[in-house]
C-alpha cells in the first residue's frame, strides 16, 4: 500500500523475476562450483605436472571468468532491479533486516572478482603454489557468497524465530535468528551440491566443443564425473533434509498443487537422466559430443529450475514469511485495510482515485465514498483494486494464472461472495484486504473479464431446480 504497483502484462512481475533469477542461478552456481573445481583440478594438474590438462584448465578458466563475471553480474544486478520494482516493500524489508549480510556479501564479491582476475591473468607467471593459492582464494570467497545469500533466500521460506524477535523489538538478535533459520543448513548443503553439479556439467559441455584429443577427453570425463556424482549426492541430501523440515503450509502447497507435483517429478527424472548419462559417459568417454554435453548441462539446469520454482511457489501467500503478503501488504495492516478500505489507505491509490474520480471525494471529510460510484466507474475502480490486490500473482484476462480463466462464472454475484473468503479454501492467497464495497467493485471488474462457465449457461442450471420447486408449490396451491 505504500508503493506504486508495477504491472507486467501476461507474465506478471513475479514470473519476470523467476525468469531472470533462473538464468542467474545457472551461472551463479557455476561460479561457486567452478571455483572449487578449478582450484582443486589446477592443484592436481600442477602436482602431476600434466601440461595438457593445465592448458585445458586455462582455456576453461577464460570461458568461466567471462561467463560468470559478465553474465553473472548483469543478471545479478537485474534481479535487484526487478525485485525492487516488483516487490518494493519486501525488498526494503530484506535490505534493512540483512544490511550487514549484504555488506559482507559485497566484500566477498570484491575478493572473488579480484582473485578470479589474478588467477587467470597470472597463469604461468607465478609459481604453481601461488597460482593454486589464488584459485583457492577465489573458491573460498565464492563459497562465502553462496553461504551468505543462502541465509537470506532460506529465510524467505522459513523465517524461524525472526518474526517474534522483531515484534519484540530485539532487532540485534533478529538478524542472527533470521539468518540461521531452520532452512539455512539444508539449503547450503543442497546449493553446494547443485553448484558442483552445475560446474561439472558446464565443464563437460565446454569440453565437448573445444577438446579434440580423445586422451584429454577421457581424462576430463573421468575427473569431472566425481564432481557430478558428489553434487547429485549432496543436493539429494540437502533437498530431502530441507523438504523434511519444510513449514507445514509449504509442505501442503507442494503436495496439493498439481503443477508442483509435475515439476517435482520432472526434477527427479532430470536427476535420474543426468546420472544415467554420466554412467554411460564414464564408460565411453568418446561419446562426449556437443549434443551429449548439452544434454548433460540441460539435465542439471532442469534439476535446478525445478528446485527454485518449488522453493518460490510454496512460499505463497507470503513474500516474507508471516510478515509481508504477495500483494505487498504487511500482515499487521490487513484489519486496517478491511476497515478503512484499500483505495482510501494506499499512499498512491488515494491521490490517483481522487484525481480520476473527484466526485467520489466527500467534501467535508476528504475521504473516498465509493458508494457514490456511478455504474460506469465501477469497472475502472475494480481494476485498480485488482492491480494492487491480485496482480502480483494473477494476470488479467490472459497469461500466467490469468483470472479471466480462473474465475469462470455462471451466476452473477458468485465472485463478490467469494472475495471476502479469498484465502479460506486456497490459503496460498492473502486474506481479503478491503471493504465489502471494494469486493463488489472488484467483482464487477472480474465478471467483465471472466469466461462464461462452459457447461452452465448463465442463470439456467442453478436456478432451474428452484423454479420447479416454486412451480410445484404454485401447482399444489392451485389444487
Ligand atoms: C500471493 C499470491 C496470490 C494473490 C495475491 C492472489 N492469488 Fe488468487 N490464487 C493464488 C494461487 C497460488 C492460486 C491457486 C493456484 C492456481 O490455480 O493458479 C489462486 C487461485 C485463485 C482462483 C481460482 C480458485 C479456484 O478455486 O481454483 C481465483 C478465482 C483467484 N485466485 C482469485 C484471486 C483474486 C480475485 C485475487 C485478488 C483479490 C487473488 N486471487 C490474489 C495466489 C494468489
Amino acid at each position: 500500500m505504500d508503493y506504486l504497483w508495477w504491472h507486467v502484462p501476461i507474465l506478471t512481475a513475479p514470473m519476470l523475476i523467476a525468469f531472470i533469477a533462473t538464468v542467474h542461478v545457472f551461472v551463479s552456481h557455476y561460479a561457486v562450483g567452478g571455483g572449487l573445481f578449478l582450484a582443486a583440478e589446477t592443484t592436481w594438474a600442477h602436482k602431476t605436472e600434466n601440461r595438457q590438462y593445465l592448458d585445458y584448465l586455462k582455456s576453461h578458466a577464460k570461458f568461466f571468468v567471462l561467463l560468470t563475471v559478465v553474465f553473472g553480474a548483469i543478471t545479478g544486478v537485474g534481479i535487484w532491479w526487478v525485485i525492487g520494482l516488483a516487490s518494493p516493500l519486501a525488498t526494503e524489508t530484506l535490505i534493512r533486516t540483512f544490511v550487514f549480510g549484504w555488506a559482507a556479501e559485497w566484500v566477498f564479491f570484491v575478493v572473488e572478482l579480484t582473485a578470479a582476475y589474478l588467477f587467470l591473468s597470472l597463469w604461468d607467471r607465478v609459481t604453481p603454489r601461488d597460482h593454486c593459492t589464488l584459485g583457492w582464494l577465489y573458491a573460498g570467497a565464492s563459497v562465502g557468497t553462496l553461504i551468505l545469500i543462502t541465509g537470506i533466500t532460506a529465510f524467505m521460506l522459513d523465517a524461524g524465530k525472526w518474526p517474534e524477535a522483531t515484534q519484540a523489538g530485539m532487532n540485534g538478535s533478529a538478524f542472527w535468528l533470521g539468518f540461521f533459520n531452520p532452512q539455512f543448513l539444508p539449503q547450503c548443503v543442497a546449493r553446494i551440491g547443485v553448484a558442483l553439479m552445475m560446474a561439472s556439467t558446464w565443464v563437460l559441455f565446454h569440453a565437448s566443443i573445444f577438446v579434440k584429443s580423445e586422451e584429454l577427453k577421457f581424462l576430463i570425463v573421468r575427473r569431472t564425473a566425481r564432481y557430478v556424482a558428489a553434487g547429485v549426492v549432496l543436493s539429494a541430501i540437502g533437498i530431502l533434509w530441507a523438504g523434511a523440515i519444510l513449514p507445514e503450509a509449504a509442505k501442503l502447497s507442494l503436495m496439493r498443487a498439481a503443477a508442483l507435483n509435475v515439476i517435482l517429478g520432472a526434477g527427479v527424472i532430470a536427476a535420474g537422466f543426468l546420472l544415467f548419462q554420466l554412467f554411460i559417459l564414464t564408460a565411453r568417454p568418446q561419446w562426449l559430443t556437443p549434443a551429449s554435453g548439452l544434454a548433460v548441462l540441460c539435465a542439471a539446469m532442469g534439476i535446478l529450475t525445478s528446485g527454485e520454482f518449488i522453493r518460490e511457489a510454496v512460499r505463497k501467500p507470503f513474500i516474507l514469511p508471516e510478515c509481508i503478503y504477495g500483494n505487498q501488504v504487511h500482515v499487521s495492516k490487513v484489519e486496517m485495510l478491511r476497515q478503512n478500505g484499500l483505495l482510501e489507505s494506499g499512499v498512491w491509490t488515494k491521490p490517483y482515485v481522487t484525481e480520476k474520480f473527484p466526485h467520489l471525494v466527500d467534501a467535508q471529510t476528504g475521504k473516498l465514498v465509493l458508494e457514490q460510484a456511478r455504474p460506469e466507474d465501477e469497472k475502472a475502480l475494480g481494476e485498480i483494486i485488482f492491480m494492487h490486490h491480485c496482480g502480483g500473482c494473477h494476470a488479467q484476462e490472459f497469461g500466467y494464472s490469468g483470472l479471466g480463466f480462473l474465475s469462470t462464472t455462471s451466476e452473477k454475484g458468485e465472485i463478490a461472495e467469494m472475495l471476502p473468503r479469498l484465502n479460506s479454501q486456497i490459503y496460498s492467497m492473502p486474506p481479503w484486504c478491503g471493504t465489502a464495497k471494494e469486493a463488489d467493485l472488484l467483482a464487477v471488474y472480474l465478471e467483465s473479464i471472466a469466461k462464461p462457465h462452459p457447461f452452465q449457461k448463465s442463470g439456467s442450471q442453478k436456478s432451474a431446480p428452484q423454479e420447479t420447486e416454486t412451480q410445484k408449490g404454485a401447482a399444489h396451491a392451485a389444487n
